[in-house]
């Protein structure tokens, strides 16, 4: 059985590849699948993505990597999947999930949703979150690969926008 991870994976972080590794064991293969999102403005390119994530799972042999847009259901029947596998942190993501559940299910009543709840200590993580860290200086070597890690500390030190430099503190009398 086929299963799709889709998502924008901007960047790929240690939850992501949890839910991606306990994938592999439950199916023939899993395709991780980054959406080419023209209404989104992402970090790193779809080419920088692939790429990312290609070198996070080089030990897993059923894993592929690809990038699609459209719909996640045409691109699963075009490509022979049957099952879209999504991980499932906190309560407030199942809302938003089990709604993308069932517009789905009304698209293709034939493809399933399979739901993992990531791992308890990857609760909390996000891509956002680890390039909040990132923006500010944190170290992000505990939440995602380190070839990520060293790529969002070079991408931060190259762009100099407004929200990564250190606020100017003021005196208020
Ligand atoms: O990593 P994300 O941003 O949570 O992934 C969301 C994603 C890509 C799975 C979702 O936005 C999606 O499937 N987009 C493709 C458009 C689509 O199929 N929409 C119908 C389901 S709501």
């Amino acid at each position: 059985m086929i299963a799709i991870y889709p998502g924008s994976f901007d960047p790929i972080t240690l939850g992501h590849l949890d839910i991606i590794e306990r994938g592999c064991g439950l199916f023939d293969q899993v395709i991780v699948a980054v959406l080419r999102n023209p209404g989104k403005t992402p970090l790193f390119t779809v080419e920088q993505r692939l790429h990312q994530i290609e070198v996070a799972t080089k030990h897993l042999s059923n894993v592929r990597i690809d990038s699609f847009d459209g719909l996640t259901v045409d691109y699963a029947r075009k490509i022979g999947a049957s099952c879209l596998l999504r991980g499932l942190r906190v309560l407030s993501d199942f809302e938003k999930e089990l709604q993308m559940c069932h517009t789905n299910k009304t698209l293709a009543a034939n493809i399933e949703t399979i739901f993992l709840a990531t791992a308890v200590e990857y609760a909390f993580l996000s891509s956002s979150v680890v390039k909040e860290i990132a923006r500010f200086g944190g170290s992000v070597d505990h939440l995602v690969p380190s070839h990520i890690s060293l790529e969002l500390s070079q991408c931060f030190s190259t762009i100099s926008t407004p929200n990564s430099l250190p606020m100017k503190t003021s005196i208020v009398q």
